[in-house]
């Protein structure tokens, strides 16, 4: 293969708030084997038209002109994105763009025992598993589904083909896995993947959220101490969702606060929904069609310059805004079923996690 080479660095555009356009969430499919009930709680779900579901080349030149913008971190995301049919070959694609730094994937496990080794051979960086619970009784509640072997071979087979940088996702829930959190830094220790606890969040299509189940990271941080003793906040730059914290004996972990303590202030962020509807926050309630000028023959300046603009005049803050509705006392699931069943967009599962 020949080597990549070296391209000048973008100056990353930047909005209203001075936060650089500097990762992008793709999201390969809505689709998802699981009914996480933090997630997909509901009996029937409306799934994106399959016509409109954006080819890889189309993700590919979509993704080449963000990284042009300044993006250098992308992430592929679903629904389950190991759904999506042959994903190494669009890994393939997507390595040769010298400006990605980091190609991350976030997946629920269940299919990588099988694609591990092809996904580290195109070229992968890092792969981050929601892994909520280790009882696998557990898992079945919360997913509907009985898959949680499958999801612990996924593990293994990650470590095994190479990869570095393994995460976990562990969304904390209060009366649900908040017994748990001990075991799960212990099984990270074990696996060699960082765990991040994440917080319950009262985005679209979690219509189950109330605020007495959220575990919030004081919580989490007590809890983890009554164990370890004292925990050590790392001091660290960056747009990170989670802060980062070191146990005695040097075991790192994170939390991802952003219903207690939200981090939109350096959210470098935004999202790809699978059918190219550009979503410039996890809560925002409308997005960028990026599908009709790209079908319709827009020129790579021409869409350069609609990301652009719509970066700069972002103004998104919605993890705060839901915050300050604490106040007034009134947060409480952010979209009612119905508006979801109209616009499946505004479900989690079709922003990518
Ligand atoms: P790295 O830090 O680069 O490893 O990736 P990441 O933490 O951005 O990726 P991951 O998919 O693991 O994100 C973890 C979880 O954080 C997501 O599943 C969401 O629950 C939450 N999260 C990610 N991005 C955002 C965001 O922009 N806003 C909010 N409020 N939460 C987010
Ligand atoms: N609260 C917190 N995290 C969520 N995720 C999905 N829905 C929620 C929610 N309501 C995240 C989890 C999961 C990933 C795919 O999306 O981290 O692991
Ligand atoms: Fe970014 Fe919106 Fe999440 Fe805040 S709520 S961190 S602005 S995506």
């Amino acid at each position: 293969m020949n080597p990549i080479p070296p391209v000048p660095a973008r100056r990353p555009v930047a909005d209203s708030f001075g936060r650089p356009l500097g990762s992008l969430r793709v999201s390969v499919t809505d689709r998802c084997n699981l009914r996480c009930r933090y997630c997909m709680p509901e009996e029937e779900y409306a799934w994106l038209p399959r016509d409109t579901i954006l080819s890889f080349e189309e993700i590919d030149v979509l993704t080449g002109l963000f990284t042009e913008c300044g993006v250098e971190k992308v992430r592929l995301t679903g629904g389950e994105p190991l759904l999506r049919r042959d994903l190494p070959t669009l890994i393939r694609m997507l390595v040769r763009n010298p400006r990605i730094k980091d190609l991350a994937l976030t997946t629920n496990g269940i299919l990588l025992a099988n694609q591990a080794q092809a996904l580290h051979d195109a070229g992968l960086h890092r792969v981050t598993v929601s892994l909520d619970t280790l009882r696998p009784e557990r898992f079945k509640a919360l997913t509907r589904r009985d898959s949680h072997a499958a999801v612990l071979e996924g593990i293994e087979a990650v470590a095994r083909v190479g990869f570095k940088g393994l995460k976990f996702d562990t969304v904390a829930i209060r009366g649900f896995n908040d017994d748990e959190l001990v075991e799960v830094i212990e099984f990270g220790k074990q696996t060699g993947g960082e765990v991040r606890f994440i917080e319950y969040m009262d985005v679209g299509g979690a219509t189950d959220w109330s605020m007495d189940q959220v575990l919030s990271q004081a919580a989490i941080l007590a809890a983890v101490g009554e164990r370890y003793g004292r925990i050590e906040p790392l001091i660290e730059q960056g747009s990170s969702p989670a802060r980062r914290f070191r146990l005695p004996d040097g075991t790192t972990f994170g939390i991802i606060a952003s219903t207690t303590v939200p981090f939109c202030a350096t959210c470098d962020r935004s999202r790809l929904t699978a059918d190219g509807m550009w979503y410039l926050c996890l809560y925002a309630k409308d997005g960028i069609d990026l599908r009709q000028p790209l079908r319709g023959g827009a020129s790579s300046e021409e869409l350069k310059s609609l990301i652009g603009s719509v970066w700069r005049a972002r103004r998104d803050r919605g993890a705060e805004e839901r915050k300050e509705l604490e106040q007034v006392g009134v947060r409480a699931p952010l979209i009612e079923v119905d508006k979801l069943r109209e616009d499946p967009h505004l479900e989690m599962h079709a922003r990518g996690g």
